[in-house]
């Protein structure tokens, strides 16, 4: 492997390249480095940088100075692939640097590390094979990247790192984060090493670090799992340790004009597709909340039809759905039947169609490690008519943003909501196994 890296500052490499794994992997002849300085390429006392063109006080490497050195380090090394280093550029992960272990190995790979504003488009345009960015972050210059992007993709060269399988069961190399690691002493600050990792049963100390693992993940990296966890294994684990979820659509507690509270009619619509939304989601079960006796008896003669041995016969996929739905009165029926079933009430999440106030924290279709680390049930609320009244906004621990597109027209279907809603929060992101 022949690494080129072209800087500003080529003095910061020389600790970097010959400490640790990386300078045992030179002296073992895996990887050869070479550093350039763009300083050798520009005249006695010229600039190697200039002004940026319009307003601002930004500075940039120059194109030919650039170009230079590209040049005369391809000429002695020969043809690189060009790795640039931009924030703008594709985000580094472990998937990506696999790829580029695969796709360059035995290759020569040229780094070119920016300072300043960054690079001339136009050089970037011309030269750059890859643009790579370490993170949504800007750092001053294209060093440490250039530092980040050789220690990641030093490890998943064969021999750098000693034992491979410890390249192979590690963070986003799967659907999961690595599982938790101790050592000695057994005993430290009272914490107690988990005894099943010293029972010398390797089987179930497998199990318990997958679960361990799989559980930490979902909590603090659900965006990830939710586009890893492709394969059946994995989305089942995924399915068994999710907190369970439920579903509450309320016509009580409904926002009247002149700050009035009252009810509305059921529809048969939404029982039926907010239940099929719903199944296919995962929610356990699908509240429909009405006090009133007409209302009730609508929703358990439509129940019923899909309970029958007609039903399940003519549909059986509808039968599955509606099956989830559970009739009752008022909010309080639903958070006792949620605690009865997983022995602990819900935490629960209003959903709106507009900002609002209160006492409840606002959460967005990003914030599932704040709802999941309370390790208890969640319970999705959905307003009719005009929405949830603020009382039922009073009760809750979170109130979701409002679903909004780039346009000022906001006025979805609670049916089309939910669904929405529920794919945002529990769907998947990523490709499946075999599709
Ligand atoms: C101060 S930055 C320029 C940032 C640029 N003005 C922007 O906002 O996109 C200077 C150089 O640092 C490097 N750099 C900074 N942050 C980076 C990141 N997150 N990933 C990769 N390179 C980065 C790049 O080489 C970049 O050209």
């Amino acid at each position: 492997m022949n690494i080129s890296i072209l800087s500003v500052f080529p003095e910061l490499y020389k600790p970097f390249l010959s400490t640790s794994l990386v300078g045992r992997a030179v002296q073992s002849g895996l990887v050869s480095f070479h550093v350039q300085d763009f300083f050798s390429y520009s005249e006695p006392k010229e600039r190697i940088d200039a002004p940026t063109y319009g307003p601002g006080a930004g500075m940039i490497l120059k194109p030919e100075i650039v170009q230079k050195a590209i040049e005369d380090c391809e000429n002695q090394r020969g043809k690189a692939f060009k790795i640039f280093f931009s924030p703008q550029g594709k985000k580094l992960d472990q998937p990506l640097a696999r790829q580029l272990a695969q796709q360059l190995a035995g290759k020569h790979v040229m780094l070119v590390a920016s300072r300043y504003e960054g690079m001339d488009t136009r050089v970037e345009e011309e030269y750059a094979d890859l643009e790579l960015s370490i993170g949504d972050y800007v750092v001053l210059g294209g060093d440490l990247p250039a530092m980040v992007f050789i220690e990641t993709f030093l490890r998943l060269v064969p021999g750098v790192v000693g034992k491979e399988e410890s390249v192979v069961c590690e963070s986003f190399s799967g659907a999961f984060l690595d599982h938790p690691e101790y050592g000695p002493p057994v005993v430290w600050k009272d914490q107690e090493v988990p005894e099943i990792l010293r029972s010398g049963h390797h089987e179930k100390i497998k199990q318990w670090r997958h679960e361990q693992a799989a559980r930490k993940s979902i909590v603090r990296r659900f965006d990830w799992v939710r586009s890893h966890a492709g394969s059946d294994k994995d989305r089942a684990t995924v399915a068994r340790l999710l907190p369970a979820h439920y579903a509450a659509l309320m016509h009580v507690d409904i926002r009247l004009p002149h700050d009035q509270i009252g009810t509305t009619s059921v529809t048969s619509l939404d029982i039926h597709d907010i239940a099929r939304s719903a199944c296919t989601y995962g929610i356990k079960n699908y509240f429909v909340v009405t006090p009133l006796s007409d209302q009730q008896r609508l929703v358990e003669t439509l129940r019923s039809f899909w309970m029958s041995e007609v039903g399940i016969d003519y549909n059986p996929e509808r039968h599955e759905a509606v099956r989830r739905v559970q009739l009752v009165a008022q909010l309080d029926d639903v958070v006792a039947a949620i605690r009865e079933k997983e022995g602990i009430d819900p935490l629960i999440i209003a959903t709106s169609a507009r900002p609002v106030g209160g006492r409840a924290e606002t959460i967005t279709f990003n914030d599932h490690e704040k709802v999941f680390s309370h390790n208890r049930p969640v319970l999705f609320l959905f307003g009719t008519g005009r929405g949830l009244a603020d009382v039922v906004f009073e009760r809750c621990d979170y109130v979701l943003i409002p679903l909004e597109g780039f346009s000022e027209y906001n006025h979805l279907s609670v049916r089309s909501a939910a669904a929405v809603i529920f794919d945002r929060w529990l769907g998947t992101t990523g490709k499946r196994e075999g599709n």
